[in-house]
C-alpha cells in the first residue's frame, strides 16, 4: 500500500522559535518517515495580514533553513513556496465558490486574529485564508494535515469544500484530517501562553547559549518566590515548562527544589538555558552549515517546486475533466 500524503505548512515569519519547534517542526520531523510529506511555505497567505512584501523572501530561506536544520529531509519531502506553484491560487478560485461568506465569518481562528492584531476591517482575502489553505492541502491530496488546535477549524473547512467539490462534480479529493500535535504549546518568556514572534517573547531555534542565557535571566517566574529560600509553584512558572520539555531528566528535582526554596530562580533559570543550549547545539551547527551553502539551500527549494509543480498540474488536470473545462 503507497503511503498517505500529509500537507503541512507554516508562514515565512521569519527565523523560527522554540515554540515552532515543539509545537510543529518535531512532529513533521517523525512523520515524514511515516508518511509522503510536502512541506509548504505559505508566503501568500503572510498577504493576508501585512501587505509590506519586503522581508518575505528571506524570511522564507530563513524558515527553509531552520526546516532543513531541525531535520526535515529535501530528498525525501519537496519543499517549496506557494507563490512559485500557479496552480494554488488557480484552485483558490474554484474553491471559492462552494463555501458561502457566512461560512468563512464564523470561523474562530479568524475571529480571534481580528481581535488579536486589532484589525477594524476584514480584507477579502483575509477572510478567505481558510479557502487558500484548502486549495494547498487539496493541490498535493492531502490525507492529513498536522497542525495546533487554533488550525482545526481551517481543516474543517477544507473537509467541507472537498466534500462539496467531490459531491457535486465527481470524486477528486480525499478529505482532509487534522493530525493534532500532541506537546502543547509553550509558553513565551513573558508568562504568555503562546510564544510568538509578535508578543517578542522567544527563544529562537537560531540563539546561541549567550543569547539564551540573557533572555532567561529576565524572564517571568513565580512573583511569590522573591529570592532563594522562598518555596515557588513550578506549576505557574514558564521555566518548569522548559525545564519539562528540555530536562526531562531532571524535572522531579527541580519541581521538589523550586517547592522547598532550596532551588533559586536564578540557578533554576541557569540549568534550564544549558539545557537548551545542548538541545539546541545540533541544529544550531546544521544551520551553520546551509547558512554558508546558500546555493545549495536555493536547489533544494528549487528542486521541491519542480516536484510540487508536477502534482499540482495533474490535480489541476483533474479538476478541469471533472469540471468539464477542457
Ligand atoms: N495556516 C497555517 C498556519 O498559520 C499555515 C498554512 C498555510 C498551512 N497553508 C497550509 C498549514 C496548509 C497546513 C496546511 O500555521
Ligand atoms: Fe520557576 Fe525555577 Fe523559580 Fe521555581 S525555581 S519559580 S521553576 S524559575
Amino acid at each position: 500500500m503507497s503511503k498517505k500524503r500529509i500537507l503541512s505548512g507554516m508562514r515565512p515569519t521569519g527565523k523560527l522559535h522554540i515554540g515552532h519547534y515543539v509545537g510543529a517542526l518535531e512532529n513533521w520531523v517523525k512523520l515524514q518517515d511515516e508518511f509522503e510529506s510536502f512541506h509548504l511555505i505559505a508566503d501568500y497567505h503572510v498577504l493576508t495580514t501585512s501587505l509590506d512584501t519586503s522581508d518575505i523572501y528571506q524570511n522564507s530561506i530563513d524558515m527553509l533553513i531552520d526546516w532543513l536544520a531541525a531535520g526535515l529531509n529535501p530528498v525525501k519531502s519537496p519543499m517549496f513556496r506557494q507563490s512559485q506553484i500557479k496552480q494554488h491560487t488557480e484552485l483558490n478560485l474554484i474553491l471559492g465558490m462552494l463555501i458561502t461568506v457566512n461560512r468563512l465569518e464564523r470561523n474562530p481562528t479568524l475571529k480571534d486574529q481580528v481581535r488579536d492584531l486589532n484589525i477594524e476591517h476584514v480584507i477579502y482575502g483575509h477572510l478567505g485564508y481558510p479557502v487558500l489553505q484548502t486549495a494547498d492541502i487539496l493541490l498535493y491530496k492531502g490525507n492529513a494535515v498536522p497542525v495546533g488546535d487554533d488550525q482545526v477549524p481551517h481543516v474543517e473547512i477544507s473537509r467541507e469544500i472537498a466534500r462539496k467539490f467531490n459531491n457535486h462534480f465527481g470524486d477528486v479529493f480525499p478529505e482532509p484530517e487534522a493530525l493534532l500535535t500532541k506537546f502543547s504549546r509553550l509558553p513565551g518568556l513573558d508568562g504568555n501562553a503562546k510564544m510568538s514572534k509578535s508578543l517578542g517573547n522567544t527563544i529562537l531555534l537560531s540563539d546561541d547559549a549567550e543569547t539564551i542565557k540573557t533572555k532567561l535571566k529576565k524572564a517571568v517566574t513565580d512573583p511569590q518566590k522573591v529570592r532563594k529560600g522562598d518555596p515557588g509553584n513550578p506549576e505557574i512558572c514558564l521555566v518548569y515548562s522548559y525545564h519539562k520539555k528540555f530536562n526531562p531528566e531532571e524535572v522531579k528535582e527541580v519541581e521538589a527544589g523550586c517547592r522547598s526554596g532550596q532551588l533559586g530562580c536564578f540557578d533554576c533559570k541557569m540549568k534550564c538555558a544549558s539545557k537548551i543550549s545542548n538541545f539546541l547545539e545540533p541544529i544550531i551547527e546544521k544551520r551553520k552549515y546551509y547558512e554558508n551553502k546558500i546555493d545549495e539551500v536555493k536547489n533544494i527549494l528549487s528542486d521541491g517546486e519542480t516536484r510540487a509543480r508536477k502534482v499540482a498540474e495533474a490535480t489541476m488536470d483533474e479538476v478541469h475533466n471533472k469540471m468539464k473545462l477542457g
